[in-house]
């Protein structure tokens, strides 16, 4: 089974790391696990440097997994 991963940042403290680091402590602890993403979302490039890769897409969502 892979967990699906929910993350957010209040919008105040965004782009100052705080998501990077959360998201590192998580892979750290769990490792594999999956997440959906508007692919419009700068977000999905975060994703990206931290090893996850998209599998699907459906219209404007994709869906990245990260292998463990
Ligand atoms: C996505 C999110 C959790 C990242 O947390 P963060 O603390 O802002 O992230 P960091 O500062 O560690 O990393 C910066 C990266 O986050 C992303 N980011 C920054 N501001 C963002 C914003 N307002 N919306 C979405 N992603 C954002 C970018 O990918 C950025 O990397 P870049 O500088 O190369 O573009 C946070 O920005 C957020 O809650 N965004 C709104 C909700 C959302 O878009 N969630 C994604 C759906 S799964």
């Amino acid at each position: 089974m892979t967990p699906e991963l929910s993350i957010a940042v209040r919008a105040a403290h965004r782009g100052r790391g705080v998501g990077t680091t959360l998201l590192r402590e998580l892979i750290d602890d769990i490792g594999r696990m999956c997440l959906s993403v508007d692919v419009r979302s700068p977000a999905m490039r975060l994703y990206a440097r931290l090893g996850f890769a998209e599998v699907c897409r459906k219209g404007f969502t994709a869906t990245m997994l990260r292998a463990g």
